[in-house]
């Protein structure tokens, strides 16, 4: 019964809410249809029915089903895909359902629909936000041509620990690299207009701090402050939102005690409020269902009401809209008023999507054929694969492979899994469509002899090691081992493959360790062992050709960690963008500081680290002026040089620091990059210009204090090799996160 008082007196709250937030009226078709609607066809619009699994789309649609279309009882379906079967759908609730209202088709197009690009995290390293744009791009392109209007991605959870097994869905641990690879992909999947045939729908998930999952146990409660989810989680968020991403899906976890779907704070001040966004908000798959689980409703009827007054426009899968909304609407005329600013919403996508125009636009059977993994979607699935790859360790340049190399063995089953290189969200890529590495590796190197063994049994492993000049050996998990709950509580190597390392790095041979896997692994004996070590991820239906280019040298290994290398899984979470401690880590076993007595404080491979088959040299940091007030500019330059006998790509990394200050700030904090390709010998300025803005924190707003700011430029995290610093002049406050201001970065050759 207190139950019940405690929903009914969280309700009115909400509700109080409502008025201000009630969005302005929309476009005369919307207003006219609205005004049309019963209650039903009103909540019918913010049902998304599954039309089947991710891997049996459409397998769910009978007569049943049809039914409820022609009744206008669904707004949306997930997992409906393919011309002629959106097509038929369609057909149904355009011509025999009262209003002809168009049906909207989603599905988890993550990277890539056909053509299977890098998982989003191996594209976050590539740091070059045209790599995400255009696999996304190609994602829409195939995915509308199958009647697709709408995707569940970019994932922009910011992932600080990697047990966690969806950081392989994100872009890693820190908030500006998020926010610029979450508006790339909202470019490439939206387009210029939403309106072109060829656009699909973006949605900015998991709102707001899925990623913060504590323990990284995978739909666990985040424990994070106002601070926290301001500077760290949200800004991907805010640069999706900005970029005008059409859908934002809550998440499945709570915040501080608030499950995300019955959060009004977050769904409607922070995002409506506050960001002024207009898209619609979905549910994720039955978490409508789950406020009951989190103890916030105590029943069915409770927790759709509660999660449509928070701000949840749809209802994916729960069934709890169709089935419990339309009586408590009647009763509560604020509830109805919150339902009309839904459906509001969900027309008004489908007019942005063009669909009241042409329903059918995006089922075309002719484009359908055509589109799907065309040469050109192949060659940019190698390239982005190309650049997603990260070279940790190159000792003794083992790497690129000596051009006389003639007897090679390679090891670990992964080298010839093709299902891995899908990852865990494959839409409709086929295993057929992979090349792994093994072969790639035979045909790139037609004269040199290939021993294989899978590392099933290890003296067999040892032989073929025994019998080559180089091994190549291949690590890592398969894809099913991260993903959706696939948390693990030690992210050491699966059993085995340590013990097969071993046995292989006992012969002696030069050992070129090839990661592949959905996250960070902890990998410290290995790392001191292994003279060369080569981060894969899971690259796609291209990853064998590309992993081989880079074996080869016949392309330059540039990606970067898009999050950091623990020594080991106790060491978790870590992050590279900390707070200072009043104790800081210090070595020295006779001094108390923040540190483990058991284990260096430091990653093994730190946020941003990348090495090259040459060297980079950098100069002459210099400040256009040494103060920036509120309205200013300043411009940071570096001049960078190859100084080796290779071309190569380097990522110049600005990271910023405010020594002093009302609260605690962290010790560094990205703030710009530009990965750059430089010719032997050749050298280039970069320059970042830089806003008050981008200096900014949360204190119940993004506010900016003056006083010193220190800036590091280097090639990563913790490899800084110059320093500047300059004065805020004035306090003042900024207008959204600082981590998704994306500022003007320019380069220029220095002779
Ligand atoms: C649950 C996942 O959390 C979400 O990311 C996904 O989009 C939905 N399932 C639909 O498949």
């Amino acid at each position: 019964m207190a139950g019940r008082w405690v929903a009914a007196i969280w309700l009115a709250a909400c509700l109080l809410l409502a008025p201000a937030l009630v969005q302005a009226r929309a476009s005369p078709r919307v207003e006219s249809l609205l005004a049309r609607m019963t209650v039903e066809e009103k909540i019918g619009q913010l049902v998304q029915r599954p039309g089947g699994r991710q891997r049996s789309p459409n397998s769910r649609i009978n007569d049943e089903e049809r039914a409820l279309v022609r009744a206008g009882q669904v707004g949306s379906y997930i997992n409906v895909a393919g011309a002629e079967a959106t097509r038929a759908l369609q057909r149904i609730a355009v011509e025999e359902s009262r209003l002809g209202i168009p049906l909207l088709f989603a599905m988890d197009v993550i990277h890539g629909y056909r053509t299977i690009f890098p998982v989003p995290l191996a594209m976050a390293a590539s740091w070059d936000p045209a790599v995400p744009e255009r696999a996304a791009r190609i994602a829409a392109t195939e995915a509308s041509a199958a009647g697709l209007h709408w995707t569940f991605s970019p994932m922009v959870d910011v992932a600080r620990d990697p047990r966690w097994g969806r950081i392989v869905e994100g872009a890693g641990e820190d908030p500006h690299l998020g926010a610029v690879m979450a508006a790339a992909q909202v470019r490439g999947y939206q387009g210029a207009s939403l309106r072109a045939p060829d656009t699909i729908m973006a949605t900015a998930k998991h709102f707001g701090a899925y990623g913060a999952a504590t323990g990284g146990r995978d739909y666990g409660g985040a424990e994070i402050g106002p601070r926290a989810l301001a500077d760290i989680y949200l800004p991907p968020f805010y640069a999706a939102a900005r970029e005008g991403a059409g859908a934002f899906m809550a998440a499945f976890n709570e915040i501080d005690g608030m499950p995300s779907h019955a959060d009004p704070g977050l769904l409607r001040e922070t995002l409506r409020t506050r960001w002024h966004w207009p898209g619609v908000l979905i549910s994720d798959w039955n978490a409508v269902a789950e406020l009951r689980a989190h103890g916030v409703a105590e029943t069915d009827a409770d927790a759709a009401a509660l999660a449509l007054a928070s701000g949840v426009d749809i209802d994916m899968a729960s069934g709890l809209y169709a089935g419990q909304l339309a009586a408590r609407v009647r009763r509560e005329p604020a509830l109805m008023a919150r339902l009309d600013e839904a459906v509001r919403r969900v027309l008004a996508i489908k007019e942005r999507l063009g669909l009241f125009d042409d329903p059918y636009r995006r089922s075309d059977a002719a484009r359908e054929t055509a589109a799907m993994l065309t040469p050109e979607h192949r060659a940019a699935a190698r390239a982005a694969a190309i650049r997603s790859i990260v070279l940790l360790k190159n000792d003794g340049a083992l790497l690129p492979l000596a051009p006389s190399v003639r007897r090679v063995a390679v090891i670990g089953e992964l080298a010839e899994d093709a299902s891995s290189q899908l990852g865990s969200w494959r839409a409709r890529g086929q295993i057929e469509d992979v090349r792994p590495l093994l072969p790639a590796l035979r045909e790139a190197l037609p004269r040199t002899e290939i021993a294989y063994g899978s590392g099933a049994n290890v003296p067999n492993a040892v032989a073929a090691a025994r019998g080559a000049e180089l091994v190549l050996l291949v690590l890592g998990e398969d894809f099913d081992r991260s993903g959706e709950a696939r948390s693990l509580a030690d992210i050491a190597l699966p059993t085995g493959q340590q013990a097969l390392a071993e046995a292989v790095l006992d012969t002696g041979r030069p050992v070129v360790v090839i990661l592949m896997n959905g996250r960070p692994l902890a990998i410290d004996r290995l790392a001191r062992r292994a003279p060369a070590i080569l981060e894969t991820w899971f690259l796609g239906i291209e990853a064998g050709p590309a992993i081989a280019d880079i074996l080869t040298g016949r392309a330059a290994p540039g990606g970067r960690l898009p999050v950091g290398f623990p020594r080991a899984s106790g060491a978790l979470p870590f992050a590279y963008n900390r707070l200072p401690s009043g104790r800081p880590a210090d070595p020295d076993p006779a001094r108390d500081t923040v540190r483990y007595r058991d284990l260096p404080v430091t990653p093994l491979f730190a946020f941003g680290h990348g090495l090259s088959y040459t060297d980079f040299a950098y100069s002459d940091l210099s400040l256009s002026r040494d103060s920036l007030s509120l309205t200013g500019g300043l411009a940071a330059s570096v001049i960078v040089r190859n100084r080796g006998t290779r071309a190569g790509e380097e990522v110049v990394q600005l990271y910023a620091h405010d020594p002093v200050a009302s609260v605690s700030r962290p010790i560094q904090e990205l703030r710009g990059f530009r990965r750059i390709a430089l010719a032997p010998g050749e050298a280039k300025r970069v320059t970042f210009i830089l806003s008050a803005a981008q200096f900014a924190f949360w204190d119940n707003g993004w506010r900016i204090e003056p006083g010193e700011i220190r800036l590091m430029v280097g090639s990563s995290s913790a490899d800084i090799r110059a320093r500047a610093a300059f004065r805020l002049t004035e306090p003042g406050w900024a207008g959204q996160p600082p981590a998704a201001l994306i500022e003007r970065i320019t380069e220029e050759p220095v002779r």
